[in-house]
């Protein structure tokens, strides 16, 4: 008999370019995740077209119609257990996430993060890199927990800051990445060889470095 699926639905606020790595990934065969639903908090989000392109069911339910951030993370915990995930991805989620929320879903919930994790959680991290002058920058992909982006990592892509960088080149570069090391990690956790333990996350019973699995492209970057 063969294997059930394992399931994911995903959560988008925007142009969902990470959504569709995993679209392509899951159509190159390098990723064995059923791609449920794709959920948005953002009627005009780009990633609900990729989604109805790839004949994923979405819904989407808009913070603003909702009295507080608990009442609206309920609803959204509603929506997505009806497709029964045993993950849940955030994509460019651009929503704090109550701490109800967050175990409800603990072990099993994770987020990209445009930056060199532990480096420039939050908001406008090119920005912020580049004014501090990094010659590194990245993405990180993480488990999610009750800290903002502070969960364990899973995996790091680092690129380099180049010289005449601006914060479209670099974001750009950067995203390029986060195409790769998305589906890579979440194909870890299909084949349930990815778990979170002890505020750790462990591939193949080991613990992982703090800063997650690394994926180095910065000596052919500066050429
Ligand atoms: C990505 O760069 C992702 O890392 C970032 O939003 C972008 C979404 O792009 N996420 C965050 O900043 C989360 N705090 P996409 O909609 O094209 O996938």
């Amino acid at each position: 008999m063969a294997a059930a699926a394992v399931r994911a639905v995903v959560l988008i606020s925007g142009t969902g370019t990470n959504l569709q790595a995993l679209i392509d990934a899951r159509a190159q065969g390098s990723l064995a995740l059923e791609l449920s639903a794709v959920i948005s908090n953002r009627p005009g989000a780009y990633g609900l077209q990729r989604a109805k392109l790839a004949g994923i069911p979405s819904a989407v339910l808009q913070h603003k119609e909702f009295a507080s951030r608990e009442a609206f993370d309920a609803s959204m915990a509603v929506a997505i257990d009806r497709y029964s995930p045993d993950l849940v991805v955030l994509a460019g989620f651009m929503r704090i996430l109550t701490p109800a929320f967050v175990r409800h879903y603990a072990g099993r919930l994770f987020n990209i993060h445009p930056s060199l994790l532990p480096k420039y959680p939050g908001l406008n991290t090119h920005r912020r890199a580049l004014e501090a002058g990094e010659r590194e920058h990245g993405a990180t992909v993480h488990f999610v927990t009750e800290e903002l982006d502070g969960g364990p990592a899973v995996v790091q892509a680092r690129v380099a800051v180049l010289p005449g960088d601006d914060t479209e080149t670099l974001a750009g570069r950067v995203r390029e990445r986060e195409h790769v090391i998305y589906p890579l990690a979440l194909q870890w956790f299909a084949e349930g060889r990815l778990k979170m333990e002890n505020n750790r996350a462990w591939l193949d019973s080991e613990p992982l470095p703090r800063h997650g699995h690394l994926i180095d492209n910065l000596n052919r970057e500066r050429g």
